[in-house]
């Protein structure tokens, strides 16, 4: 696992963004998070595509996860969410753009048609996460199976309502989610998990130096061979190791 911590928030968007332009000339699958954090890498990406510096013209992108019982439309869908953010400014096909059926009447179908469509595309090449405060990636809260595949789970409460504030108030803010497994997310080829901000802090550092543990999710990335975590440095600010980071990353 490497670990690079950044000076802010928008230094972590730009290490990110120049990660995944490597990646561009290969027309890769991309799996895209949505939440807060990697909207500065999209935004990035997109000036990069406006500049003519890049293109995703051949990508795919498949979401890790989205809300149950929100329809397409809803404009907190994920499916909404990732097109505002990213995918509707950039040359991807709409078509292209995937994510789970939240609003299917049989939801284990819809997972199973996920999970399997993700591997009909030949799998994800470039994965980018974010994590939440307890440690969840994709919507695998704590005590999630360690290799689960694309599923049905129920929001933590602390995830609800670290989400409340995505809706209107006194809008019920959804208490399930179809998302990728861990088994799933440990399959893509490459991964840049991506946390800013000293709220982070705990998580990071149970995700990068604690044991691999159903506990923590992200913990499971320390078995992935290729996993990358870009971090700025109040999210950095619990790790015990980070001299050696630094040293790591300046003598790669
Ligand atoms: C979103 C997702 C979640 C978020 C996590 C962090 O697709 O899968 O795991 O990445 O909840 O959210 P933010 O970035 O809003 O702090």
């Amino acid at each position: 696992m490497e670990l690079l911590i950044e000076k802010d928030s928008a230094a972590v968007a730009v290490r990110a963004a120049d990660i995944i332009t490597e990646f561009i000339p290969e027309q890769p699958t991309l799996g895209l998070a949505t939440g807060s954090t990697p909207v500065e890498t999209y935004r990035e990406l997109i000036q990069r595509y406006e500049s003519g510096e890049i293109s995703f013209a051949g990508c795919r992108a498949f979401l890790l996860d989205e809300y149950v019982g929100l329809p397409h439309e809803h404009v907190q869908s994920y499916y909404q969410t990732i097109r505002r953010d990213f995918t509707r400014a950039i040359d991807i096909a709409d078509e292209d753009v995937h994510s789970p059926n939240g609003a299917a009447d049989d939801l284990a179908r819809a997972a199973a048609d996920y999970e399997a469509a993700i591997e009909e595309a030949g799998g994800v090449d470039v994965q980018i996460l974010g994590i939440g405060t307890n440690g969840h990636i994709g919507f695998n809260e704590p005590g999630s199976s360690l290799s689960s595949l694309t599923r049905k789970k129920a929001l933590h409460p602390q995830t609800v309502q670290d989400n409340a504030r995505f809706f209107a108030e006194g809008e019920e803010v959804p208490r399930q989610a179809i998302t990728q497994g861990l088994g799933t997310i440990m399959r893509a080829r490459r991964i840049l998990l991506l946390a800013t901000g000293a709220k982070k802090a705990p998580a990071v550092a149970a995700l990068a130096e604690g044991p691999v543990s159903a506990f923590c999710p992200a913990s499971v990335l320390q078995w992935h061979r290729y996993a990358t975590i870009i971090v700025d440095e109040a999210a950095a600010g619990e790790l015990k190791n980070i001299e050696y980071y630094r040293f790591a990353a300046a003598n790669r």
